[in-house]
């Protein structure tokens, strides 16, 4: 589906051209010719991407920034400001907005920059990222997987040292980075992140370390990176198993001598940053393959922070779930009071495949239905009403008959395959029941491409719950 963007600038020929511009690239356009206009429209809902001048009457770019922030922080806000107005930029990058671009336009430098903003929310969308994520920074959990990284992140927040986070989707890598930085003294300074996933290949150099003007096509101005911008604060390099290969060693050594040149500059910058990363991949496992490289994963991995999946340590779930239930209340302006016991036996016995995001995205639908002031079995999705059943026994995959009980014409050939078949619905409808029928993350478990799990569904008279 084409994404929304909301673009909002007080000329008018400034607001037809890039609405032309980004209408020929694929995307929605609507327009706003001031701030206030902006945020109501904003308030109407359905934008993904907003594109804002700076300077503007009645409410400016930064007023349109800071209510974006305030109600989506997973909207990218995109501000345009004139040639020479360049460090306001910078300052409203520091303050949360996901980039700028400089007028007049480079056609070039603005399709790239709205690309990469429309694929980070198409990103955040995908994972559900939460609204709240900036903001809220209470790990909660009793568990003592928990709370061991609870102690961690008290002792070495306030270290330069380097932080990688490893864990599932949705086990809080990013509340675990934002928390780092507000507990160092580095508070005060910026926190930016960058999704390394949502970087073009060619574009993830420049990204990083700035460019001067002309060192590429669209290069028009000069432009600080991200390290340049995080000076005096921290840099979260987000899903860092996605960098490429020849960046690696650009970064490594930005990382071993604390130096960097921008792309076609010959000045060495030195900055003041505080890294961490984050990644749900297994980082060993790519190094064996040789998509990491081995010295900057010892170099990033000074201090290691796993964090387990939710499934494997369920007695935090009750906390979470009410934990949700209070903020949702809040948000919703409902007042349910608890969540029955058979509801969270419920929850706990899920296998949360995403984890307290997935579990976040339940308690929040759940409680807008709810009616009256418990959350009751029933009120669960079926899915997650599915999983109190008990768990099938987990018997082996396959039996092989005896021979005599075998159709005496059938060839070997022919009992393989229809052994290989049972093996292959039984694996199936396993993965199935564990991900309360989601195809998708079925397919996933599997390694197989949702196509041909779709196909060997049909072919065993499985059904397709998403059809
Ligand atoms: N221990 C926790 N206590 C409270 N909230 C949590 C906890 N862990 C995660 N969350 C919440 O769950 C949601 C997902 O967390 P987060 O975005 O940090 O996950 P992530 O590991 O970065 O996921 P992804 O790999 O998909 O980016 C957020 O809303 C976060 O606030
Ligand atoms: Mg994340």
């Amino acid at each position: 589906m084409a994404q929304t963007v909301l673009v909002v600038d007080d000329e008018s020929s400034l607001r037809k051209v890039l609405g032309a511009t980004l209408r020929r690239e694929g995307y929605n356009v609507v327009t706003a010719e001031d701030g206030e206009k902006a945020i109501a429209r904003f308030d109407e809902g359905g934008i993904d991407v907003v594109v804002s001048d700076l300077v503007m009457p009645k409410r400016d770019g930064l007023d349109v920034l800071r209510h974006v922030l305030s109600r989506a922080p997973d909207v990218p806000v995109i501000l345009i400001t004139a040639h020479g107005t360049v460090d306001s930029a910078v300052a409203a990058i520091k303050a949360g907005a996901f980039d700028y671009i400089t007028k007049p336009f480079d056609q070039a430098e603005l399709r790239q920059v709205i690309a990469k903003a429309a694929k980070t929310r198409a990103l955040s969308q995908r994972s559900g990222l939460s609204r709240e994520s900036r903001h809220a920074i209470r790990l909660i959990g009793k568990s003592p997987a928990i709370q061991e990284v609870i102690r961690i992140i008290e002792k070495v927040a306030d270290t330069p040292s380097t932080v990688l986070i490893t864990g599932e989707s949705g086990t809080g890598k990013e509340l675990v980075a934002q928390a780092l930085h507000n507990l160092s003294s580095r508070r005060n300074g910026p926190f930016i992140k960058i999704n390394c996933a949502a970087i073009p290949k060619d574009l993830m150099e420049a990204e990083l370390f700035g460019y001067e003007r002309g060192a590429f096509t669209g290069a028009v101005t000069s432009k600080p990176g991200r390290f340049e911008l995080a000076d005096g604060g921290t840099l979260f390099l987000d899903e860092i198993g996605e960098i490429p290969v020849e960046m690696q060693v650009k970064l490594l050594r930005a990382l071993q001598e604390s130096e960097f040149e921008r792309v076609g500059g010959v000045k060495t910058i030195r900055v003041d940053v505080r890294l961490i990363a984050a990644t749900n991949r297994d980082l060993q496992k790519e190094i064996q393959e040789g998509r990491f490289r081995e010295d900057l994963y010892y170099r990033l991995n000074v201090v290691p922070i796993v964090l387990p999946a939710l499934r494997e340590r369920r007695e935090d779930i009750p906390l979470l779930a009410d934990a949700f239930r209070q903020r949702f209340n809040r948000r919703l302006g409902k007042s349910v009071q608890r969540i029955s016991p058979d509801a969270i036996a419920a929850l706990q016995a899920y296998f949360w495949p995403g984890n307290v995001r997935e579990l976040e995205n339940v308690m929040e639908r759940t409680l807008l239905f709810v009616e009256g002031d418990e959350i009751r079995l029933e009120d669960l999705p079926d899915f997650i009403r599915g999983a109190a059943a008990p768990a099938p026994a987990a018997e082996p995959v396959v039996q092989i008959p005896p021979l005599t009980s075998l159709p005496a014409d059938a060839s070997m050939k022919e009992i393989v395959k229809g052994a290989t078949a049972a093996i292959e619905k039984d694996l199936i409808v396993r993965a199935l029941e564990e991900t309360g029928g989601n195809v998708t993350q079925s397919a996933k478990k599997l390694k197989i491409s949702r196509k041909s799990l779709q196909n060997k569904m049909k072919e065993f008279g499985l059904r397709d719950s998403e059809d």
